[in-house]
């Protein structure tokens, strides 16, 4: 084994990826999730693509009791990789005090316990979301961080800040803070997804539950934007590529091979695509139509936002190399692979 890692989070989304990665490379994992925007099958999932199914402990990462229990009971964890945080933008809106709760006290708790148990280095999720507008893309790390639009955005500034404080206070610890640009996607075995509560926020969601039928039709959110097509333009990263760079960044850490006690990493493929576009490649690629309509803007889009991920390219020696329909194609199985569960 290469080390015992805690994953916070690590049934949702992005976690669950991760949690497969870092047991095909060779690391025992623990998880914690308190299951708010997950699903303990998602454990049968990993469990089916590695053959090992990970320690879980349901529990809320903001209760520091339960995070100390979890150290007592699993001790000599080498580092953590912090997914637990709720992640829509409307909502963060609707409930700030939830978003503060959940994504900074969980934090703290753990940049809190880290010390006491032992643990080298901590792994954490922020956004590109962090940068606001950018005046130019595509952006670095170097770029001004902007006022945050949401509840939500400002804990990923507010979790930056706290991290850099807390490690030059003296705090024995390291952090790699990852800035993701928008990940899609599933596994190529179709044993985990994406698999949102109630309407998707999110594009690639609606996409695929447009296409099969689940929602009438996806909305367009403007036209009128100052791009190509008129639609907005992301930078879609391939969710295993990102899921990758966990576990190289992990490695990096416990290996004292980092820069400094905290390092800023980028993680998008460096090429910018538009809404209409991810539309257009999905229908050429699967050959599935999404029925769609072009609405009004939705309040406090970006316009247009793509990375520039040389640094992690060169320093981490990672690369989101999957192909835009590939990673599409791969949504859409995981889509069909729900229907023939019966989930949706
Ligand atoms: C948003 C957040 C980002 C957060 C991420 C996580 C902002 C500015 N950014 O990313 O910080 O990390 O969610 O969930 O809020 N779109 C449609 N129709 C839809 C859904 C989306 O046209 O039904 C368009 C959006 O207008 C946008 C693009 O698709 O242009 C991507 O949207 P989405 O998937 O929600 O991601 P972001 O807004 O980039």
């Amino acid at each position: 084994m290469k080390g015992k890692i805690l994953v916070t989070g690590g049934t949702g989304y992005i976690g669950s990826h991760t949690v497969v990665e870092l047991q095909q490379a060779g690391y025992e994992v623990v998880i914690i999730d308190n299951l708010s925007n997950s699903n303990i099958d998602v454990l049968d999932g990993i469990e089916r693509i590695t053959g090992v199914r990970p320690v879980f402990v349901k529990g809320d990462c903001t209760d520091i009791a339960t995070l100390r229990r979890l150290f007592e009971e699993n001790p000599g964890i080498d580092g953590i990789i912090n997914f637990a945080a709720s992640k829509a933008v409307n909502e963060s809106v609707q409930k700030p005090i939830l978003y503060y709760r959940n994504n900074l006290g969980t934090l703290l708790n753990l940049l809190e316990l880290m010390p006491e148990y032992g643990v080298k280095g901590i792994v954490f999720s922020s956004s590109c979301t962090v940068y606001g507008e950018p005046d130019a893309n595509p952006i670095t790390e170097e770029a001004p961080i902007k006022k945050a639009t949401s509840p939500y955005g400002n804990t990923k500034q507010i979790s930056e800040e706290i991290i850099q404080d807390v490690v030059r206070s003296g705090s024995p610890i390291k952090s790699i803070i990852l800035r993701y640009f928008n990940p899609i996607g599933a596994h190529p075995s179709a044993e985990i997804g994406e698999l949102p509560n109630g309407v998707p926020q999110n594009l690639v969601p609606f996409i695929t539950q447009a296409a099969i039928g689940v929602r009438k039709e996806l909305s367009v959110f403007g036209d009128d934007y100052n791009t190509p097509d008129g639609s907005c333009i992301r930078d879609f990263i391939y969710v295993v590529d990102l899921a990758k760079a966990h576990v190289t960044a992990m490695a990096r850490m416990l290996e004292d091979k980092g820069e400094g006690p905290v390092e800023i990493f980028n993680l998008g493929t460096g090429r910018g695509a538009s809404v209409l576009e991810l539309i257009n490649t999905f229908e050429q690629k699967t050959g599935v139509k999404v029925p769609h309509k072009i609405v009004g803007r939705r309040e406090g889009d970006i316009e247009k936002i793509w990375a520039n991920p040389k640094r992690a390219n060169e320093v981490l020696g990672w690369t989101a190399d999957t192909p835009l329909d590939v990673t599409l194609q791969s949504a859409w199985d995981w889509q069909c692979r729900l229907r023939e569960r019966g989930v949706m």
